[in-house]
């Protein structure tokens, strides 16, 4: 299964839930048109990691996860062998000529979506490569230009069909030009009013039209606002759903205030909506949601 156009990407990503704008649909369909990865980058809580896991299911593709963080090597986002059982496997004889089989093979992420799979190629994730360090983002390259990966034991093992690469980054630092320059690039912002609703109906289709256009006009508000770590989307979902598990039907500043945990997770940056602020920004919200 492929994209046949940028508005089947649109439509089919819609059908799992996820609304994906036009510029968006765009590189998702080259990137798949060209076998080029797609780096995205954009702040937490914008849909990133999101959209490979809609890709996947529109596609009916294996999704296969990197999940990266500091410290992570090359082996253990490839394979590892496992010593405990060739261990055992030596002491009980069991062993035979063959301590490098598949039996003893522990394949991670990247060799797994290297394996030929039921389906087709898989949609492999590299989430959050910001997370993790210079010689991570070297290997990376290498393996991402030929998709092959070589286990000095076993050989060069070369994926049959190349999967589609999805790299994140929430920008905690820049990654290489490089690993850049592989990749589509795309940066994913905040939603307008407008597609923010169109996600909130998606994901919290029990909000009634008045709470989701206070919700997601309030929030769309606080990130004009200096904060610390402004909210993202994940945010304007997570206090829909508070304020619809606390039976609230629109909001005063005394919801705001006890729900504000929802949204907003930084102590300085909840101090900041106490007293009259909050219901200036709850006043500005109302007056900026479009009239039907
Ligand atoms: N365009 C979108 N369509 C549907 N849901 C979205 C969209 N963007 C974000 N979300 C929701 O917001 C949540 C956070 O998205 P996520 O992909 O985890 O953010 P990121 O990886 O950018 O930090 C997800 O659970 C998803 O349900
Ligand atoms: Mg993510």
């Amino acid at each position: 299964m492929t994209f046949d156009t940028i508005d089947a990407v649109q439509s089919e990503l819609g059908d799992t839930g996820y609304i994906c704008d036009r510029a968006l649909a765009t590189v998702v369909f080259l990137s798949q048109r060209l076998g080029r990865p797609l780096f995205l980058e954009g702040e937490a809580g914008t849909g990133k990691t999101e959209i490979a896991k809609a890709i996947a299911a529109a596609l009916g593709k294996r999704l296969i996860r990197l999940q990266c963080y500091e410290g992570l090597d090359a082996s253990s986002a490839v394979y590892e062998w496992n010593f405990a059982a060739q261990m055992i496997a030596i002491r009980t004889g069991e062993a035979k000529e063959n301590l490098f089989s598949d039996d003893y093979l522990i394949a991670r992420p990247l060799l797994e979506a290297m394996k030929p799979q039921e389906g087709g190629a898989p949609v492999l994730l590299i989430d959050e490569i910001d997370r993790t360090d210079a010689p991570f983002e070297a290997f990376l390259l290498e393996a991402l230009s030929d998709f092959q990966v070589t286990i000095p034991e076993r050989g060069t093992i070369v994926a049959p069909e190349p999967p589609i690469v999805i790299l994140t980054s929430n920008r905690t630092r820049e990654v290489h030009d490089a690993l850049k320059r592989r990749c589509l690039y795309h940066w994913v912002g905040y939603p307008n009013f407008e597609r923010e609703m169109e996600i909130l109906q998606s994901r919290a289709p029990e909000a009634t039209q008045q709470l989701s256009e206070e919700v997601v006009a309030f929030v769309q508000r606080l990130r004009t606002e200096d904060l610390f770590k402004k909210p993202g989307v994940a945010e304007t979902i997570d206090w829909a759903k508070c304020l619809l598990a606390l039976d609230v039907l629109t909001l005063s500043p005394e919801v705001i205030a006890d729900t504000l945990g929802a949204v907003l997770k930084y102590q300085d940056d909840i101090q900041r909506l106490q007293g009259s602020e909050a219901k200036k920004i709850l006043d500005d919200a109302r007056k900026s949601i479009p009239a039907e």
